[in-house]
């Protein structure tokens, strides 16, 4: 036995160095309960448990907005295989349960299924097929018109305008910007005529052919005004092939009069962008359009109970203000119009993130969309994965809850420093378990939400397929 003397107690190592303390997984969990945050209430969707508090842990942006949540966006991260995608599966399929509607950016192909990921879960849900955009269109394939008259005027000019420098690579200039925006109102006027609905040719059309009208009210000559505008042609041509070229990047998807047979109301629309080449321009270009058309036709104001808001009847609150609110309908019996919430999950978005005109793009929408009761999730691997302009950080900080699954020690470090997480959260991130995360919700942290899936999700969020033996098919938790 090493004598107390051989040990030179009195050495500075021994007056200044602080044995580590030996806790058992029962003992820490003793000592975490009494600091361990207060839950996040009871309403909303079930989660899981919180590991070191054994607390139930049940999450609701809607819920829990506005106690200590300023917003209802979610940002989920990880490396691959730890559980991002079947979280917001089940969450979303539970949040529908309390009356939520979703919609679903799919990007991601299983391969043995021929599908979307989340194709299986739609259609059980909902019994309907994903929305499927394939490029060069084909059967089932579905088409969305960013000159579709549901997108209003101001709103279509920004989004064409977004089209056409993703496809440029760069801003446009003021003259291109301007006769583009002569064109799009040249477009709509000419097809009005026709009785037709004007689609992206039109205004590649309108742009190679200028009225004399046009130029004269900006004080160009006709030539200048072609000239302004016929990169900005070229740059839509090669996007939607023109006459017989059918190989532009958006041909089938954005190039036609709008086709997708999509049920606004159902509980989830899936949108499947599987066969969209990723990371590539069409992909970018889909999402905006995409994002925008929702935001026109689906995100619109209605109660829970599936009537618009001029169908309630108005309460005054305050006879000297005049204040009011919505009421009753008489008609669905509904006692108070109450917004329905959505959600919008966007898998693998670093698409939208790391492009700064999306990033902006997306950061009106957020804005626009909270007043509307809308919370977006957006599944990326890591934050090294989005770029740093100005665009994607203020997108980024428009989302409150942030959820980090198990990452390796670089990327570990980068996301703790760019969220101001404390120091030892880096070492505790590269040690979770599949399925168990980190949660910062607002300022709160959650140092391991464990998600646990019923059995009856589980066949829904299996996504190992490829990976997996015949004798070792069943999903389990590591
Ligand atoms: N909480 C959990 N309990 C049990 N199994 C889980 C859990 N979370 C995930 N899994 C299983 O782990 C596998 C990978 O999960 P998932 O597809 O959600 O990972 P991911 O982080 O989205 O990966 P990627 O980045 O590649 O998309 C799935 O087969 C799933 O069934
Ligand atoms: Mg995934």
């Amino acid at each position: 036995m090493t004598s107390a003397l051989d040990l030179n107690l009195l050495a500075p190592a021994h007056q200044t160095v602080r044995r580590p303390l030996h806790t058992e997984t029962t003992a820490s969990q003793a000592l975490y309960l009494p600091i361990a945050p207060p839950t996040l209430g009871t309403r909303g969707a079930v989660i899981g448990r919180e590991l070191y508090s054994g607390k139930a842990f049940i999450y609701c942006p809607f819920s829990t907005f506005g106690d200590g949540l300023p917003g209802g966006n979610v940002i989920v991260m990880g490396d691959t295989g730890r559980g991002k995608s079947s979280l917001t599966k089940t969450y979303t399929a539970r949040q529908i349960r309390l009356g939520r509607q979703v919609v679903v950016l799919d990007t991601k192909e299983q391969k043995e299924r021929e599908e979307g990921e989340w194709a299986a879960l739609g259609r059980s849900l909902t019994g309907k097929a994903p929305v499927k955009f394939t490029p060069g269109g084909g059967r089932d394939a579905s088409c969305i018109n960013p000159m579709d008259p549901a997108i209003a005027g101001k709103r279509q000019i920004e989004l064409v305008r977004t089209i056409v420098e993703l496809g440029l690579g760069k801003p446009l200039d003021e003259f291109a910007g301007s006769a583009l925006r002569l064109a799009i109102r040249r477009a709509r006027l000419r097809s009005a005529e026709t009785g037709r609905t004007p689609v992206l040719a039109d205004v590649a059309a309108a742009l190679r052919d200028p009225e004399e009208t046009d130029a004269a009210a900006k004080r160009r000559s006709l030539d200048e005004l072609l000239n302004d505008g016929l990169e900005v042609s070229y740059v839509l041509d090669r996007l939607c092939g023109s006459g017989d070229d059918s190989t532009g990047d958006l041909t089938g998807m954005l190039d036609g009069p709008t086709s997708i047979g999509v049920d606004l109301d159902a509980d989830m629309i899936v949108f499947d962008l599987t066969k969209v080449p990723s990371g590539g321009v069409a992909m970018t270009i889909l999402v905006a359009v995409i994002s925008v058309f929702l935001e026109e036709v689906w995100l619109q104001p209605v109660c829970e109970c599936g009537t618009g808001p001029g169908e309630h009847e108005r309460t005054t609150v305050d006879a000297r203000s005049g204040a009011w609110e919505l009421g009753a309908n008489p008609v669905t019996g509904c006692r108070r119009y109450t917004q329905r919430k959505r959600i919008m999950v966007c898998e693998e978005a670093w698409h939208v993130l790391g492009t700064p005109q999306l990033a902006a793009l997306l950061e009106r929408f957020l804005k626009f969309a909270r007043g509307l009761g809308l919370s977006c999730v957006f599944i990326v691997h890591h934050l090294s994965d989005v770029d740093d302009s100005p665009e994607t950080q203020a997108a980024l900080k428009m989302a409150d809850t942030v959820v980090i699954y198990s990452m390796k020690k670089a990327e570990a470090e980068d996301t703790v420093a760019r969220l101001g997480l404390p120091s030892w959260t880096v070492e505790h991130i590269m040690r979770l378990r599949r399925g168990i995360a980190l949660w910062k919700v607002g300022e709160v942290i959650y140092p391991a939400v464990q998600h646990l899936l019923t059995e009856a999700e589980q066949h829904l969020c299996f996504s190992s397929g490829a990976m997996t033996d015949l004798t070792s098919s069943s999903p389990e938790l590591e």
